[in-house]
């Protein structure tokens, strides 16, 4: 028997519960069936519609180009969006980190891929178990890891792809030229329950560059590389049978470059605010591939008590602002996705009107746009629901348990972000 004599009981003079049976439970942020309205926010709301017509236009531009799409799970970290994605055609997935994996491992994406070096052993080894379930594979940019990788899968009796990460321009990880990659590929093949994979080749600093004509010129030059080396490898007879890479400011470029095997690009599932500022430089290009807004944060104005602006509940703790503050999006009362630029008709568009000009921790400050000419717009009222497009996707899904699916004006699904807060 354990001896309850050594847990301290509260002194009876301080407001402690004695019953705690009973409490109220936190309740569900929607139900399926509910009108939008119903939802408790701050809420991360995805528009079924605009998301479906995301997933299919990527994979119909793979399937055209004839390259393996393998979406980035990093972006989303909800199984439910990994498994529409492969039912679209997608080859696998790919992660950054080796426990956000876990989740689709245990909803059954059977082909994953680590867009990254791993550090520690513990990594390697729970990588080296995952393999005995699913195809895995790892990038490296260095010969102790591929040593590393190389004792965990012996230990663990299971093998492993990898890949060389191969700097494109980003300066970040990757080995910086052929020489580097072949050695790489000479050990990784070197091990017996290694297989060298090829090279993955991403370049982030471009994905961002809001001139379409600029972000084609960098685009092609980071393929050239990646390109030469593939090459190089080949001829020395360590061939790729894959070269990675791609996100979803560039793929339009990578489908065409005739280098990449396979592209990994994640944010065109919702797009974000900063991807949307992409799509103005794009308005001239008549062949750009183009996505729609399909995530929001549902807040509610909390407070209309100071003039010339409203409060809503959603703040620092609701939505990253690393790559700027959210858009207000007007959507005429239904809820739909649209092109950040607007023009279509029954959807939603960026707010000129109105602008969410501070984070404090739980609150957002909305003001009217200085500026925006004729009439001040009218501020919504006390209690209305006002929706935002966050301005980085990635890390605003890390913040979330739940995504509220809506179509049709109405809740269809609940998704556990599963993958949130999986760093390791
Ligand atoms: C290695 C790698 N691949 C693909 C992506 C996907 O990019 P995006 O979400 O911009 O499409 C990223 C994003 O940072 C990345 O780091």
């Amino acid at each position: 028997m354990p001896d309850h004599r050594s847990v301290p009981s509260a002194p009876t003079d301080l407001p402690v519960l004695r019953d705690p049976a009973g409490l109220p439970a936190l309740p569900p942020i929607a139900e399926p069936g509910q009108p939008w309205q119903a939802i408790d926010t701050p809420a991360l709301v995805l528009v079924l519609d605009a998301f479906e017509r995301n997933l299919e236009r990527m994979q119909q531009a793979a399937d055209r180009a004839g390259v393996a799409l393998r979406p980035h799970a990093k972006a989303h970290k909800c199984p439910d969006i990994a498994l529409a994605q492969m039912t679209r055609g997608a080859v696998g997935i790919c992660c950054q980190k080796v426990s956000e994996a876990l989740p689709f491992l245990r909803a059954g994406i059977a082909d994953i891929h680590i867009s990254n070096e791993i550090a520690g052993p513990a990594k390697a080894t729970l990588l080296a178990r995952m393999a005995r379930h699913a195809r895995i594979s790892v990038c490296v940019d260095a010969v102790v890891q591929v040593r590393a990788l190389a004792e965990a899968a012996e230990r663990e009796q299971s093998g492993l792809t990898v890949l060389v990460e191969l700097d494109i321009g980003q300066g970040r990880c990757g080995v910086a030229d052929a020489d580097a990659a072949l050695r790489l590929a000479e050990r990784i093949a070197a091990q017996p329950r290694l297989s060298f994979g090829g090279l993955q080749a991403y370049h982030g600093g471009i994905q961002h560059v809001r001139d379409h004509a600029a972000r084609r010129e960098g685009a092609a030059r980071a393929a050239e590389r990646a390109g030469a080396v593939a090459a190089r490898l080949a001829a020395a007879g360590a061939p790729c049978q894959v070269v990675t890479g791609g996100g979803s400011g560039s793929v339009e470029f990578d489908l065409a470059s005739g280098v990449f095997t396979e592209i990994q690009p994640g944010s065109y599932v919702f797009m974000d605010g900063d991807y949307g500022s992409n799509a103005r430089g794009d308005e001239s290009a008549a062949q750009a591939l183009r996505f729609e807004h399909s995530l929001f944060i549902a807040t509610t104005v909390m407070s209309t008590a100071a003039q010339g602006q409203v409060v809503v509940d959603a703040g620092l703790k609701s939505m990253a602002v690393d790559s700027g503050l959210p858009w207000v999006w007007q959507h005429g009362g239904q809820p739909s996705g649209g092109q950040p630029s607007g023009g279509q008709r029954d959807r939603g568009t960026r707010s000129t009107r109105l602008a969410y000009v501070a984070a404090n921790d739980e609150h957002g400050i909305v003001r009217p746009v200085p500026g925006a000419g004729g009439e001040k717009p009218a501020l919504p009222q006390l209690g209305e629901p006002l929706w935002l497009v966050p301005g980085h996707c990635d890390p605003t899904l890390n913040l979330y348990d739940t995504l509220v699916g809506v179509r049709d004006g109405k809740v269809e699904s609940l998704w556990p972000i599963s993958a949130r807060g999986l760093s390791r």
